[in-house]
């Protein structure tokens, strides 16, 4: 595969997402996919698109059929296959634990707090800059172990993790490149640095944890607990941001959820689980197929890039009735917004629990969560992210 190919199937939307009306609500386009095209070549972007549920989990599923391996120079348990995805897997899993990740809480919530003061008395607030970015930093940033000191340039450093080209050109394609190689060294020899320091004199943090970490008398590499690390910052943070800010667009949108909520504060955990089903941060999926695949009457040849729409899985009426009514208690709910199978997000429970913790703050501070009259919403340029760069609220206190 050589880079435009690669280029375009990751940041360039399908021709009918476009517009930005459809990046901003792409539901519309997704509906009349499933309906009319639930799998279809795009011969603009060289890829496979899959947009029914169905043939969604049927891909995530299979990784012995669709694999995860992309040529990425920055090899991490995102991008293997079984069985080493298996093993760097379980060795991680001990930090992840619903348990290991529950005992976060207070102090979540303390940062969501010290975050939310400031604009408390001002009725207004920046929602992406002033809490939904900041807040999984923090949070990632102290579970790994960086110190408070560091914190500055650990946040620009996650930055670059996960920016996107000034505009669609090669060049600047080019240009991004190799600042994320060199964002991904310094980070490398910062990580370097730290495990060297525990290594020495253990700490309660995830990177101690992973010095120690083994199974079978297997333990994990130095570069992996490195490329481990630098995956959390490109995997945890913008994702939960999109989270954070997609959820309160909701309760901007539909503003008879924020007295619900507040009524039935038992919902929020749900409503936080309707969120990623109803507004995905990650609304699409890449895999490469391994063998030719029949898939909805098409076939899919060896080699090929198959990208999965959970965004649109997730809306899909086979699946889901009145998907597109937004159900803070829905039960079941087997969304794939954290994917599936075997790469299920490994985040999931820290995601869950920040979620919940800043939207019961938001609501027990906050009445009327409006956003700021006639504001332009931007959507992050990203075909596979699903957000908005800024959303600016008013509320009464
Ligand atoms: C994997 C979504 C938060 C760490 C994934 C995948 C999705 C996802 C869709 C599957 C990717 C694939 O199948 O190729 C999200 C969303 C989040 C979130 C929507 C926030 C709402 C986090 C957080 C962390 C994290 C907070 C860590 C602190 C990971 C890791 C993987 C992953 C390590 C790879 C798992 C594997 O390959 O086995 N995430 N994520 N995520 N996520 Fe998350």
């Amino acid at each position: 595969m050589n880079q435009a190919t690669k280029k375009y199937a990751n940041y360039i939307p399908i021709r009918e997402l476009a517009a930005i009306e459809s990046q901003l609500s792409p539901f519309n386009v997704y509906d009349e996919m499933r309906e009319q095209t639930p799998v279809r070549y795009d011969e603009n972007r060289k890829c496979w698109d899959i947009f029914r549920y169905e043939d969604v989990q049927y891909v995530l599923k299979n990784p012995k059929l669709f694999s995860s391996q992309r040529n990425r120079a920055n090899e991490s348990m995102l991008t293997t296959d079984p069985p080493k995805h298996k093993q760097l897997r379980d060795l991680v899993n001990q930090a992840f634990t619903p348990r290991a990740i529950e005992a976060l809480a207070p102090r979540i919530q303390e940062i969501a707090d010290d975050l939310l003061a400031p604009h408390l008395a001002t009725g207004q607030i920046q929602m992406v800059h002033d809490l939904a970015t900041p807040l999984p930093v923090i949070v990632i940033a102290e579970l790994i172990g960086v110190p408070s000191s560091d914190r500055e340039r650990f946040k620009e450093w996650s930055d670059i993790q996960v920016k996107g080209a000034k505009n669609d050109s090669d060049e600047a394609f080019q240009e991004l490149m190799v600042e994320k190689a060199k964002n991904h060294e310094e980070l490398s020899s910062y990580f370097m640095n730290i495990m060297e320091q525990r290594r020495v004199l253990p700490e309660d943090d995830l990177i101690s944890l992973l010095l120690a970490a083994e199974i079978d008398g297997q333990k994990l590499t130095d570069k992996e607990i490195v490329g481990f690390c630098i995956l959390l910052l490109a995997a945890g943070n913008e994702t939960t941001t999109n989270l954070i800010t997609n959820a309160v667009r909701i309760l901007a949108e539909q503003p008879q959820l924020q007295q619900q909520l507040r009524e039935h504060p038992e919902m929020i955990q749900t409503a936080v689980e309707e969120t990623l089903r109803y507004y995905p941060p990650i609304v699409a999926i890449g895999r490469v197929a391994k063998e030719t695949v029949e898939l909805g009457g098409q076939t899919i040849q060896a080699g090929d890039q198959v990208i999965s729409w959970v965004g649109s899985a997730n809306r899909d009426e086979q699946k889901f009735a009145n998907a597109d009514s937004f159900i803070p208690d829905r039960k079941p709910n087997q969304h794939m917004g954290f994917g599936f199978g075997i790469h299920f997000c490994l985040g999931a429970p820290l995601a869950r629990l920040e979620g919940r913790v800043v939207l019961q703050t938001l609501l027990s501070h906050m009445d009327q969560i409006q956003l700021v009259p006639n504001t332009p919403l931007q959507p992050i340029q990203s075909a596979f992210v699903f957000g908005v760069k800024e959303y600016p609220v008013t509320f009464t206190p």
